[in-house]
């Protein structure tokens, strides 16, 4: 097993996730844990992740220097290096302007850890500070244009440093590292799978319940269906689902949620309506956080009132993934920063009235989908878009409203239409639309309009954390323009959002 020392990086789960994409077991710890707590947990190797803080910063997070000298095998990445090397005798100066993105790796000693991987090759850097100087323990392994110590290796320790990031898909040959260090350096075997994640799931899930009963929420997206396929399988007739239309649904979504609900479950479904609670929430609401908070307050409110219909509820189930955890900066250890408050995560009120269950906290969406395959899931189902907790509210920008809402809900149906026609939804990571509270001017017919203007946006990504927009044929952008132009009343302009993640979000807001 490998423990992940987690700094406060956007990264630390990712980190876990590739480690367990090479078949080996991996926990996330604190990263002031001591050597006496690293033993008992009897690990293979430690891995220190990043973290937004300088080494020299008041209150910056600190490990225990004696973890280094422990003979277990140690990978520490970015700010986990900075502070390897200065614990260890050497310099973390920072930059003089932050680097951040691509740069290119030239290795420059022949090491274990570099086996398979190019003499040059492009790596991912992100950060403000770097070591300018190592102790005479250490050796340089690798350097950039600008990062003369990009990778070092101390000379008689196992232990590594690696100044750019192994684990994001920005490195593409960032797994040869990774599996090097675990297989080479720390000795693991490889022979953990994600079946064994849902059997412990399964397992605690049911001994955690007892004899009480569960309410799930529903969305009909990929999350909640896992989460109740594993409900179900845990605890089968004490769970109910409950599905709210709080009418920030997609068209037709909530009839398309039941049909496919009631063909692959055969427990009890509750649907509340809830649209106008939520409209009369939103009222005069503008900004995001304040929106967010507010419907993960009223999804509570509504799950409390239906619950009261249900005998015994104790717990809550909802399908948090970890990016919706670590962006709302609600990792339990990191201090993390946050990016927006997920509905299901930062927007709940503090007396929740429920104890949480959120077994897929730790998983990527694309374990999930595997995980939901594994379940017997339908494929449609587990290939499904996501689509936000808070829904058309953080894509109709400003306030929100029934009017524009229908707006965006029949221009949502288009862009998803044209796509299944073009045979690109399974290519294409995530599409919707987004109205802009931006009004510009048109001819249509021979008449003037002043008419609001939409964007597309259309992204490919692997785990949501970051994301390259999409390059869609032109000629299905302009299928989609055109048909919401002449289908969709109140829209005269379309765009194309072309930027990634980061530096901005998938969600407008
Ligand atoms: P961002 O906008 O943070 O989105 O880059 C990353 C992914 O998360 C989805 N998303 C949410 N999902 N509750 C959810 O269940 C939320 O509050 C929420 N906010 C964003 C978003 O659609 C994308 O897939």
């Amino acid at each position: 097993r490998i423990l992940v020392l987690d700094f406060g990086s956007q990264y630390a789960q990712l980190i876990a996730r590739r480690v367990r994409e090479q078949n080996v077991y991996c926990e996330i710890v604190r990263h002031d844990i001591t050597p006496e707590q690293i033993k008992s947990h009897n690990p293979n190797g430690l891995i220190l992740s990043g973290g937004p803080n300088s080494v020299y910063a008041d209150g910056a997070p600190k490990c225990d220097p004696g973890i280094f000298e422990m003979g277990i095998p140690v990978l520490a990445i970015c700010y986990g290096m900075q502070l390897l090397c200065e614990s260890l005798g050497g310099k973390v100066e920072s930059t003089p302007t932050r680097e951040y993105g691509r740069a290119t790796l030239k290795v420059i000693e022949s090491d274990d850890i570099f086996e398979g991987f190019p003499a040059e090759d492009q790596v991912w850097m992100s950060h403000g500070d770097q070591v300018h100087q190592v102790s005479d323990d250490f050796i340089g392994l690798a350097k950039t244009e600008t990062c003369p110590l990009a990778a070092v290796r101390h000379k008689s320790l196992p232990v590594y440093g690696l100044q750019f990031h192994p684990e994001v898909t920005h490195t593409p040959n960032g797994s040869v590292l990774l599996r090097n260090f675990l297989y080479k350096t720390c000795g693991c075997t490889g022979t953990w799978k994600l079946t064994d994640f849902a059997d412990e799931m399964i397992a605690s899930i049911r001994e955690r319940v007892g004899d009480d009963r569960v309410i799930c929420g529903l969305s009909g997206g990929v999350d909640s269906s896992v989460v109740a396929a594993l409900l179900y399988k845990a605890i089968g007739p004490q769970l109910s689902c409950i599905l709210v239309d709080n009418g920030l649904l997609r068209k037709n979504e909530a009839d398309i949620v039941v049909e496919q609900f009631t063909n692959h479950f055969k427990t009890d479904l509750h649907v509340v309506d809830g649209k106008d609670r939520f409209l009369e929430t939103l009222k005069g609401i503008t900004e995001p956080q304040e929106k967010r908070r507010r419907i993960g307050h009223m999804f509570i409110d509504c799950f409390k009132s239906e619950s009261e219909s249900i005998d015994g509820v104790k717990f809550l189930a909802q399908g948090t993934l970890y990016p919706d955890v670590i962006e709302s900066g609600a990792a339990p250890d990191g201090p993390a920063a946050t990016i927006k408050l997920h509905h299901n995560v930062g927007g709940l009120p503090e007396e929740l009235g429920f104890e949480l269950i959120e077994p897929l906290r730790d998983l990527f969406k694309d374990e999930v989908r595997r995980l939901g395959i594994e379940l017997g899931l339908p494929e449609h189902l587990v290939w499904r878009h996501p689509f936000p907790g808070p829904g058309l509210a953080v894509r109709c920008l400003g306030e929100v409203a029934e009017p524009k809402l229908k707006v965006l809900r029949e221009a949502d149906a288009i862009v998803i239409e044209e796509i299944m026609a073009a045979g690109l939804y399974r290519e294409t990571s995530q599409l919707f639309a987004v109205l802009l509270p931006v009004q510009s001017v048109g001819v249509m017919g021979d008449a003037r309009t002043y008419d609001n203007a939409l964007v597309i946006r259309c992204v490919n990504t692997d785990d949501f954390m970051t994301a390259d927009w999409t390059h869609l044929p032109y000629e299905v952008l302009g299928k989609m323009s055109t048909r919401i132009i002449n289908e969709v009343n109140g829209i005269n302009r379309v765009c194309y959002d072309i930027s990634s993640k980061p530096p901005a979000t998938i969600e407008w807001e």
